[in-house]
């Protein structure tokens, strides 16, 4: 891959003649600067009151905290949080994971909410040793499945979401007496990952790229001397390109909306029809005992269409509000000027393509005709992600195959919002850019020469100047 950087050095030497100064690169942090619409609708959707009816029911399920019974019956019992937002809230709800989600003491309402789900209320939870205060808030998968000895077994993947808490103990759980899984276990013999959520700000313009767009784009960044070639994770049902989540595992809103509800909160739905247990339990086990099933009382699935409904957003499920609330966010609006000044933005961007980020991080793909609202249609989605899972080597692969991507396979990451997130990667693990920059170098990844350039042949002002234009996205 070496000669790569040879090529690229007469663009990269143009650009260093740009004057330069004098202090060592850092990432500037979140942006706290106004002039984003993080987590606001589409401007077409607030022009049609139907639309923006739908969006802001969606807004509220997407904010509600459920409980076991009552008001917002279903959740448990086995869940990992008790709402959407309280794990899409940063910088506004529909993003990226907040410093901290359940601790005591982080103040205003809607932790404390999640704390009494969890941890009050007679709930016999003990908070995982990943569950930090400052950190973000992380999934757990186990890789494989144990062994009798206690063990993983490799000839056994299991890969699936380990939900970190029980209803058990809570006076409306009855008698379901359930036991969180092994973390310390997994964690002794190595054998546990982590995921942080993904925002969905601008979700609805990326459900809405045709596969011709994305395998055009594919094509076009085929001929690189840089090692990179990615390729697509298809969904099993129709064959089609899948797009959502670390992996690009899943196909549409819809689908990731069931699915979260049912894994995250428990809470079945018309899409994911049963309570859920454990990988280990469906797999190996029983499922779940009789007395955790239909604690809500109120039947399956305990999420539905209400055909006693009086307008489209009361018949509509709550998944069905959730997935229109997804569509209809818009993109987060970059900043032409901070951090680092209008320059410095501008040349970073020039950079970013300069050294072959861009071959990734597709800078913008354009939209495919829509019938829900006119913003989702023939609309530039300015998303630095080419929706293709690359190989990223042994450093940041963990283990677990979703679908066509296999262990060290992840989905470009988009880049749009970068500027207002606080912790990068799949697992969460950094939360300095340079740090998510450099995982990009390992053994075996599509990544490492474009990342040894940034390293090696950038000067520190041109290295600044792409954190500038990162932290402005
Ligand atoms: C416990 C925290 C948590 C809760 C609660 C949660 N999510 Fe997520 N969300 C995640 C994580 C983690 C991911 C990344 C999953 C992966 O790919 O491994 C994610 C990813 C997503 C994505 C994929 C976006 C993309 O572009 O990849 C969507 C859509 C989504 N969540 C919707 C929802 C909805 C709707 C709800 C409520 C029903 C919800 N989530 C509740 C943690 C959460
Ligand atoms: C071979 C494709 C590829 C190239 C080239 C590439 N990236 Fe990435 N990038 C990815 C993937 C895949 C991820 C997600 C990895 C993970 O989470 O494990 C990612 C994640 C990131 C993240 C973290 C985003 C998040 O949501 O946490 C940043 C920042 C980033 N890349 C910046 C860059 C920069 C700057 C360059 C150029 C120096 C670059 N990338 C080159 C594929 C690439």
């Amino acid at each position: 891959m070496k000669p790569a950087k040879f090529v690229l050095l007469p663009a990269v030497l143009a650009l260093s003649l740009l004057p330069e100064m004098v202090f060592a690169q850092t990432d500037p942090g979140v942006r706290s600067d106004t002039g984003v619409n993080a987590g606001q609708p589409l401007a077409s959707v607030t022009h049609n009151a139907n639309d923006l009816a739908f969006f802001q029911s969606g807004l509220a399920q997407f904010s509600e905290h459920q409980t076991v019974t009552g008001d917002n019956p279903g959740l448990g019992p086995r869940f990992n949080m008790d709402s959407c937002g309280a794990c899409h809230s940063q910088p506004a709800p529909g993003g990226t994971s907040p410093a901290s989600a359940i601790f005591p003491n982080v103040g205003p309402n809607p932790q404390s909410q999640v704390i009494a789900n969890v941890i009050v209320n007679g709930a016999t939870n003990t908070i995982p040793y990943f569950v930090l205060a400052n950190g973000p808030v992380r999934e757990a998968r186990f890789p494989f499945f144990f062994d009798q000895f206690g063990f993983p077994n490799p000839n056994a993947p299991n890969g699936g979401v380990e939900d970190l808490f029980t209803v058990s103990g809570r006076a409306d759980a009855g008698a379901c007496s359930l036991r969180q899984p092994s973390f310390n276990a997994a964690r002794a013999t190595n054998n546990i990952i982590f995921r942080i959520p993904t925002p969905v700000f601008g979700a609805g313009l990326m459900a809405n790229i045709d596969d011709s767009t994305l395998l055009a784009n594919r094509g076009a960044q085929a001929n690189n001397n840089l090692g990179i070639s990615g390729t697509f994770n298809h969904n099993g049902n129709d064959g089609t390109i899948s797009r959502f989540g670390w992996k690009a595992q899943n196909k549409s809103l819809m689908i990731f909306a069931g699915e979260a509800y049912n894994v995250e909160m428990g809470i079945s739905n018309e899409l994911f029809t049963q309570d859920r247990p454990l990988p280990g339990e469906d797999q190996f086990g029983s499922g779940l005992l009789a007395n955790c099933l239909n604690l809500a009382g109120t039947g399956y699935p305990e999420d539905i269409t209400h055909s006693d409904g009086t307008s489209a957003s009361t018949v509509t499920s709550d998944v069905g509000l959730f997935n229109a609330f997804m569509q209809f966010l818009d993109q987060p609006t970059p900043s032409t000027t901070s951090p680092g000044g209008a320059a410095s933005i501008a040349n970073g961007r020039r950079l970013f393509s300069a050294i072959g980020c861009a071959l990734c991080h597709t800078p913008s793909l354009t939209t495919q005709p829509s019938k829900l609202t006119s913003g989702l249609g023939n609309a530039i989605a300015n998303l630095f992600s080419d929706i293709e899972i690359h190989h990223m080597g042994a450093r940041l692969a963990d283990n677990v195959s979703q679908g066509g991507a296999g262990g060290d396979q992840f989905r470009t990451a988009p880049l749009w919002g970068l500027g207002q997130r606080i912790f990068f990667l799949h697992d969460g693990r950094c939360s300095d850019l340079l740090c998510a920059i450099e995982a990009h170098e390992s053994n075996g990844g599509e990544a490492t020469t474009v990342e040894a350039v940034f390293d090696q042949l950038l000067t520190p002002s041109q290295q600044q100047d792409i954190l500038n234009f990162l932290r402005s996205l």
